[in-house]
């Protein structure tokens, strides 16, 4: 069967607090993704281990995790959907790419720099080598693109790096992965501190709306927005907190901005929040719905974690099989 289309990875830690900024910047689309791509998607619980987790809950995060994005429309039947660990390869070949890794390219790393200030206590080896796990999950599967995020950008460029390296000393190894920042994606901003960007990781629950945030909550947050000290509703630069309840607003219910400033013209700040958290609880209710069905079905979960891991396995091999027998390793 042959299989034209390019290939996307793409990882995502085991973790439910998706924000509306998820939902509308990336998850929205991914259907769209999958019409043009042949998709993976990994839920990387060996990255997760880099800081210290709660047995219990790691493993009921990866459920959730795996039944969240099949809620938001990624059909396991199109895609390929699989938790890291099902696939050993993904340790077997970031043991090799380590010795064809730089101790100083990693210590270079902002997110290394960051999360060992962050967990000071617990500066692993793991945590150091996190991106070469990355390059790993990237490479096994000739990737051609990787949706990410910005924070992201330099463990895809070290990738690239590491490749290229490799393919230097074993011609015609891995392609070149090219990262992807959705652009077209809404970018969804903090609901407290407009110039901010939305991030799961918020101190201030006010600041982030949840994919999973039951209707009353989703509406006392956006009743609480931050806004200006005028009454119009008009997108504007120097009203970042307004701009921002419009975009939203917009990408819940498709209208545009013209429409949405002549909607709410000479009607107040208070009627346009509840109106914007009605609408995005009106549209998360029913990917909640499903969230909730899915994740009872855990039977159901777990054969979708097995044949994602029996289609991932089958390409991963391909790449290791050849690396091993490019390194010098004996293959049985
Ligand atoms: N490091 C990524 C993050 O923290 C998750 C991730 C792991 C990833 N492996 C990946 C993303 C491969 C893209 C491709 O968000």
């Amino acid at each position: 069967m042959l299989d034209e289309r390019k290939v996307s990875f793409s990882g995502v830690q085991p973790s439910g607090n998706l924000t509306i900024g998820n939902y509308l910047g990336a998850i929205k689309n991914f259907p769209e993704f999958t019409e043009k791509y042949k998709c993976f998607y990994c839920v990387v619980d060996e990255h997760a281990i880099t800081v210290r987790q709660n047995p219990a809950e790691l493993r009921r995060r990866t459920y959730e995790t795996l039944a969240l994005y099949i809620a938001c429309g990624l059909d396991p039947e199109k895609n390929t959907l699989y938790v890291q660990s099902h696939v050993p390869a993904h340790a077997e070949l970031s043991w090799i790419l380590n010795c064809y890794t730089m101790f100083g390219e990693l210590s270079r790393m902002t997110q290394f720099k960051d999360k060992s200030a962050k967990h000071a206590d617990n500066i692993n080896a793991g945590l150091f080598t996190y991106p070469v796990l990355m390059a790993s999950d990237i490479l096994l599967y000739q990737t051609d693109v990787v949706p990410i995020g910005i924070d992201q950008k330099q463990h895809v460029e070290l990738t690239r790096n590491i490749a290229e390296r490799f393919n230097q000393v074993f011609p015609d190894t891995f392609t070149i992965p090219e990262p992807i920042i959705p652009a077209a994606g809404a970018k969804i901003m903090s609901l407290q501190e407009p110039d901010k960007k939305m991030s799961k990781s918020d101190e201030n629950e006010n600041a982030v709306v949840r994919i999973l945030d039951d209707r009353d909550t989703i509406i006392r947050k956006f009743k609480r927005a931050v806004t200006d000290s005028e009454s119009e509703i008009r997108m504007s630069d120097d009203k970042p907190g307004v701009s921002n309840l419009i975009t939203i607003y917009s990408c819940f219910t498709g209208k545009t901005v013209s429409e949405i400033e002549k909607e709410f013209e000479g009607r107040g700040y208070g009627e346009f929040k509840l109106a914007v958290g009605e609408a995005c609880a009106n549209r998360l209710a029913p990917v909640q719905e499903e969230y909730r069905r899915i994740l009872a079905d855990k039977a159901y979960l777990e054969s979708v974690m097995k044949k994602g891991a029996e289609e991932a396995a089958y390409y991963a091999r391909k790449t290791l099989s050849k690396v091993r027998r490019k390194i010098g390793f004996v293959n049985l």
